[in-house]
């Protein structure tokens, strides 16, 4: 079943995933999937995932990745999404059935030891080599499953992004706490500056990394939200690594404090930089 994030401080740190799978999150992971979805976009398009290929989605969560995968590859194509999570999968299972997405099915597995088959056309990955030991080791293994001349396409954050401009203490506060946080349950909070030193190691040729920034205006509540409902996730672990107390937090009203602070400098809010990094096997 999926872990709550109480588990973070009681899992060994190889078996976690640090932001759990309450309704919450999944929601949260929605909403955030949502602000992807372009860059996703614009990563399959750049690395050349194209109409009739077969596609695994490797961490595969609610499915948002998968089911932009479905719409690229259309009917003559295929996606398998592979998720640790029971409560994840059965979540995207129940997504595809309602939405009617076809042609997308998705299987609990663990990406460090995958038993899925192999041939893919591609494998894609966003925001699961943050929650491994060594990433390159997964992407090693996840290349073996391509075909030749299959395309492998990562996607993960670079936190250190998180700013305003001009700059306000608060949202230099949350980027502390958030980095950190990672950090302290030895996870890289800037692993997406580092894919492309990933790719490479993982025997990958002449890997391509490119970040794609998101903006919020502060009058676009949607930032703040995002902000706000990030920390909540991390709640747990801000407090138990003593980056912050729950008073100092005060999340109930940290969002409303966040949209205050942006407009108290006009603030344009910068969220995490999606890195994507893709390269083809020989
Ligand atoms: C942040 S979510 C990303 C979900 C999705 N890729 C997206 O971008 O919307 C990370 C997902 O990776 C899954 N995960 C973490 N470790 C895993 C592992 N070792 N094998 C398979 N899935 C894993 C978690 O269960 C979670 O659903």
């Amino acid at each position: 079943m999926g872990r709550t994030l109480a588990d973070m401080t009681t899992t060994p740190p190889t078996t976690r995933y640090v932001l759990g799978h309450s309704d919450t999150e999944l929601a949260r992971l929605h909403a955030q999937a949502r602000m992807l979805a372009g860059a996703t976009g614009a990563f399959f398009t750049l690395s050349g995932i194209a109409p009739g290929m077969r596609v695994l989605d490797l961490g595969s969560g609610a499915g948002d990745v998968a089911f932009l995968l479905a719409g690229r590859v259309g009917p003559s194509g295929s996606v398998l999404g592979v998720d640790s999570s029971e409560t994840a999968v059965a979540f995207a299972r129940d997504r595809a059935r309602r939405e009617g997405i076809g042609d997308v099915e998705f299987v609990v597995g663990d990406v460090r030891s995958l038993d899925v088959g192999d041939g893919f056309d591609a494998v894609v990955g966003r925001l699961i080599l943050l929650y491994v030991d060594d990433p390159a080791d997964v992407v090693r293994s996840a290349a073996e499953l391509l075909r030749p001349g299959g395309v492998l396409l990562m996607m993960e954050y670079e936190m250190e992004a998180i700013a305003s401009l001009p700059p306000h203490p608060l949202v230099t506060q949350i980027g502390r706490w958030l980095t950190g946080a990672f950090r302290h349950v030895g996870r890289d909070p800037v692993l997406g500056a580092r894919l492309h030193d990933v790719l490479l190691r993982a025997g990958l040729d002449e890997p391509i990394a490119l970040g794609l920034q998101a903006y919020f205006g502060h009058e676009d509540r949607r930032g703040a939200r995002l902000g706000a409902e990030t920390v909540r996730s991390m709640l747990p672990v801000i407090v138990s690594s003593g980056l912050a107390t729950e008073q100092e937090i005060g999340i109930e009203t940290l969002e409303q404090r966040l949209f205050d602070a942006l407009a108290s400098v006009e603030g344009i809010l910068r969220i995490p930089t999606l890195v994507g990094a893709w390269g083809r096997v020989a």
